[in-house]
């Protein structure tokens, strides 16, 4: 009984902290720890979970994914109308609701505002009781939303339980928040970019995206996108909440929901303007797509007095702006050479300003796109700009047409070397698969430089560029044997700018196995494969002879991935590569991790408590993961020893009771193979 306690206690601190550091890292964007601290936490919580799956409550952090495929959304109504929000076009259109309004009730002319940036995501209804997050909704119909609790739990940015962390604040029995789901443009860049290095169709925009993320049926798909929460109301709750919409932000921060940063308060509608022109200049800085601004009577019971106009409240109103939509004429479609091959056509436009900047170039995001939307060179385009996103084409005008517009041809050849294109079965991407390719290499190198891989201080674009061009380089291998003579060569070089870029270089000659194997730049291979890669096999030795069925016993590596590392270290360029860089020391070891068979302590499972003399806990840990060892905090029937110093507390009885063997430091170090 005793023991249950414990462990419940145990699995509540752990949930607790993990909780936290996941607001503290999503929603703060201020972690304290580091990703491994949190991901050990976690393990620790699962672990404990699998032994007692009695301990796993519902706002359990592990229980973020795993909920199972459902057949399809159940329907449920709404504490309260989900309301729209009326539109107002023009400064003017904002002033005459205010007339009205005021017309309807005087006191409105004493009142503040609230103005909220407009996102432009999908709207969620979360229920939370008790604190514990138990269901969310899509708006629906403004009466019946469905339930996709499932897939909302795997956002990162909202609280299973609140209030997150240890704060004191009293949180109502019931309480309905209402937000939106969005995905940030940084996070939307960068799902796009993976897809396009696998191949995979890129998608079209954010709103999309998280729209189409948050309806499938299996959550395991929504976990993989990068979807993030901001909240902005509270519809129904059964205690006191605040009165007015300012207080009413800070609560819901406070209770650990994210909340925009960029709200403002206004005392009256020429404030309101100006916050209104400020981000209409600053929009395209804005972290999320917005698409106007909502102004709100800060006084929410006066807000809710005034009523609606059918399903919009009188008290609040969207300002849009004008849409980031243009028409140009497009002159010419090219393609890009990406690092693995991959072909990209883009819009080359007559240039033609867009909220403020020039745009000349916009993305085609792919051949099919092209067909699908018949669009020809030629044409008059409508072009679209959202927010730091680059622009895109979104299709012809073709009641523009003349006749005179050229549909257009996939190319056969590859635009930098000439070489046959392929495509792969089941992707719709094109690839030139000439290792050889100028374009190609260049990215290469680029990648292979980049921070996430050999991170080569100093060597971005242009200089790949240059030392492709120059005919310094022929691959990545080439870096290491470059000569002074060889860099003052190029424009811009001086004799320092040479040096420090030769002693950059010798500096990460020293990199991780997993760096470098990111850096080789294998189709499907990422930091996180990379990285998987280098622990199950230690070094490029080992890796280079690896056939299929091996790696894809590796947890996440499919057949795809699997090909391309093997066809990849088959191909002739790359094993010669590969020999130039062995010869230059450019060869990590990766260490054999914990758990490997041949280490002294792999397969066991160390508790420590006490004071052990002459080391520190911190150092006992070390000691035991680096020869195999697991460490945990707690005792439990899966406790392989327990090691103990001076006062051990409770944990030295339950092992006893237990039957667990308890060692001291010498016992241990005996154990590890420490003289
Ligand atoms: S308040 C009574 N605030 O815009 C409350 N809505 O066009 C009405 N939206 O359906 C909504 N950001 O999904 C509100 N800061 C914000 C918003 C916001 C986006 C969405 C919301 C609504 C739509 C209305």
């Amino acid at each position: 009984m005793e023991q249950t306690d414990d462990l419940k206690q145990k699995a509540e601190e752990l949930r607790e902290q993990l909780l936290y550091h996941n607001y503290r890292y999503h929603v703060l964007a201020n972690p304290i720890i580091s990703d491994y601290e949190y991901d050990q936490m976690l393990r620790e919580l699962q672990e404990l979970e699998h032994d007692h799956p009695e301990l796993i409550t519902p706002d359990s952090p592990t229980q973020r994914v795993g909920g199972e495929p459902a057949e399809k959304f159940e329907r449920v109504p709404h504490p309260a109308p989900i309301l729209s929000l009326a539109n107002a076009f023009s400064k003017e259109e904002v002033s005459a609701w205010l007339d009205r309004i005021t017309r309807l009730d005087p006191q409105v002319a004493e009142e503040a505002f609230v103005v909220e940036p407009k996102l432009d995501g999908l709207t969620v209804v979360l229920h939370y009781e008790q604190g514990v997050f138990v269901l969310g909704t899509t708006r629906g119909d403004g009466e019946f939303g469905e339930d996709i609790t499932s897939n909302l739990r795997t956002v990162r940015s909202l609280p299973l339980r609140i209030p997150v962390g240890q704060r004191t604040i009293e949180v109502p029995d019931r309480l309905v928040v209402r937000g939106e789901v969005v995905i940030f443009h940084e996070d939307f860049i960068r799902l796009n970019s993976e897809r396009r290095q696998a191949g995979e169709k890129e998608y079209l925009n954010p709103r999309n995206t998280a729209s189409g993320a948050l309806r499938q049926l299996d959550p395991s798909i929504t976990a993989q996108r990068p979807l993030s929460l901001l909240c902005y109301a509270i519809v129904d709750s059964d205690g006191d909440v605040p009165t007015t919409q300012w207080e009413l932000l800070s609560y819901l921060r406070e209770l650990g929901f994210p909340v925009t940063e960029e709200s403002k308060y206004c005392r009256d509608l020429q404030e309101v303007f100006q916050v209104i022109d400020k981000f209409s200049e600053e929009r395209g800085n804005l972290p999320y797509e917005v698409d106007g601004m909502v102004i709100k009577l800060n006084d929410l019971p006066l807000a809710a007095v005034l009523g609606f106009v059918g399903k919009d409240p009188r008290g609040a109103i969207a300002y849009k702006f004008p849409a980031q939509v243009v028409t140009t004429y497009l002159e010419n479609i090219e393609v890009n050479v990406g690092r693995t091959g991959v072909l990209t056509p883009y819009a080359v436009l007559e240039p033609v300003e867009i909220g403020g900047v020039v745009v000349r170039q916009a993305t085609l995001h792919n051949f099919e796109f092209i067909g699908d939307k018949d669009i020809r060179v030629g044409d008059r385009v409508e072009v679209k700009r959202a927010g730091d996103v680059i622009p895109y084409i979104i299709g012809p005008v073709t009641a523009a047409r003349s006749g005179k517009e050229v549909p257009y041809t996939e190319p056969e050849r590859c635009p930098s070397c000439g070489e046959l294109l392929e495509k792969v079965k089941g992707e719709v991407a094109l690839y030139c698969v000439n290792a050889a390719c100028p374009s190609q290499l260049i990215r290469n190198i680029e990648h292979f430089a980049s921070r996430g891989a050999m991170d080569i201080e100093g060597l971005g674009i242009k200089i790949a560029v240059q030392l492709v061009e120059s005919g310094a380089v022929r691959d990545a291998s080439d870096l290491y044997t470059l000569t002074m003579e060889d860099l003052l060569q190029l424009e811009g070089f001086g004799e320092k700018k040479a040096a420090n870029l030769l002693q950059a270089l010798e500096h990460t000659k020293e990199r991780s196995l997993s760096r470098l194997i990111n850096a080789l730049g294998i189709r499907g291979i990422g930091e996180v494969t990379a990285s998987d890669l280098a622990r199950s096999f230690l070094s490029l030795d080992r890796l280079k002879l690896v056939q299929e069925e091996e790696l894809e016993k590796i947890e996440g590596i499919g057949p795809n991935i699997s090909t391309a590392v093997v066809d990849w270290f088959a191909q002739p360029r790359n094993k010669s590569m590969l020999g130039k860089l062995k010869e230059a020391g450019v060869w990590p070891e990766e260490k054999p991790a914990e758990g490997t068979q041949d280490q002294p302590l792999s397969g066991s499972t160390f508790v420590i408590t006490g004071t052990l003399s002459g080391i520190t806990r911190d150092e006992a840990r070390e000691l035991i993961e680096e020869r195999g060892g697991k460490v945990t905090s707690s005792v439990s029937t899966k406790t392989s020893y327990l090691v103990a110093g001076e006062s051990p507390g409770s944990k030295l009885a339950k092992a006893q009771e237990l039957g667990i063997p308890v060692l001291d430091l010498s016992g241990l170090q005996r154990l590890a193979g420490i003289e």
